[in-house]
């Protein structure tokens, strides 16, 4: 058998779901029973009634389906899949933070710990953190954490001055403006697409900037364009489905690496041999303390209530 056959029937047998983000490599998508976006994600893995999630994603992504369903085992192929962002906002100072600006309602975008969750408020993906944002009263003062980038973002949008927490995500820094122009000369006709997380001076060159199902989306609603695509590599697979004829250009990364465009490291850890290994052993299983679970889960739960 075909390790996509051994996935197959070890998901039957255990009554497994795999969840994928679009970040994954291509093999993994294909197996998955569904790929998304951090929000499509959540909303999965609140709903689903398998007995077992197999998270193919990061570690928040994973942490998060866990607070949502305490008594299922919920597995992430490989430990390591971690997450920059998430990095930068560890509890204890993030603690400090809040504690200094009492008056501050706190939103957090879901590329954090699960400590951070139990410290928010209201938690947001970058599919509508504009909607939860534009839902709290104009006279409450916010904190956003912890990606700045999205913050400023959304903080120009509303015209709100949002507290910002000084964390980013690599790769979407990784972006070269003076790149970007230079491959907007050999393609002039092209649309350029960049996803929130991405800096000031990316975004100010965008047609688009949306979560990674809202780009999906976008290109798909303008089949006959051509885009320079500003988010991590893997997206183009997916978008690629769903526009064969369509010229999707990775946008470049001010280093060059081995692809030439921006490929998150973390999200890459998972292959499709670990998804059969964390299947058949059961492991390695996410575990989340209760009491930070049930705290993290209030503000996860408001974000799904204002989604709907
Ligand atoms: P979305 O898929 O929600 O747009 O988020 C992208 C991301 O940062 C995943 O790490
Ligand atoms: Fe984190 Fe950035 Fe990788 Fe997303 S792309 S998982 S935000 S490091």
């Amino acid at each position: 058998m075909s390790l996509k056959q051994r996935i197959n029937a070890l998901r039957q047998e255990k009554n497994a779901v795999i969840l994928a983000h679009y970040y994954q490599r291509d093999d993994i998508q294909e197996i998955a029973d569904y790929v998304g976006d951090s929000l499509g994600l959540s909303q999965r893995a609140a709903e689903t009634d398998a007995s077992i999630i197999v998270f193919a994603g990061v570690h928040f992504m994973a942490e998060t389906a866990k607070i949502l369903n305490p008594t299922k085992k919920v597995l992430l192929p490989d430990l390591n899949a971690g997450c920059s962002l998430a990095d930068s906002c560890p509890p204890e100072a993030f603690s400090k933070f809040i504690k200094a600006h009492p008056e501050h309602l706190v939103i957090t975008y879901i590329n954090c710990s699960a400590e951070i969750k139990a410290m928010s408020d209201i938690v947001c993906t970058s599919s509508n953190a504009l909607k939860i944002v534009e839902s709290v009263p104009k006279d409450r003062p916010i904190i956003f954490a912890p990606d700045k980038n999205l913050g400023r973002y959304i903080s120009k949008q509303t015209g709100r001055d949002l507290l910002l927490w000084d964390g980013s995500c690599v790769v979407h820094e990784a972006f070269s403006v003076d790149k970007l122009l230079a491959l907007y000369k050999i393609y002039p006709e092209s649309k350029i697409i960049a996803h929130p997380e991405s800096e000031a001076h990316i975004l100010d060159l965008a047609n688009y900037i949306g979560s990674t199902a809202g780009m999906i989306n976008y290109v798909k609603s303008h089949p006959q364009e051509q885009f320079i695509v500003a988010t991590e590599a893997g997206i183009l697979h997916k978008m690629q489905l769903e526009v064969p004829t369509t010229l999707l250009i990775p946008a470049p990364a001010e280093e060059d690496n081995t692809c030439a465009c921006s490929e998150c490291a973390f999200m890459k850890v998972n292959t499709l041999q670990k998804i059969y290994d964390c299947l058949l052993n059961e492991t390695p299983q996410i575990e989340v303390q209760e009491d930070i679970r049930l705290r993290a889960l209030q503000p996860i739960q408001k974000m799904l209530e204002l989604s709907k």
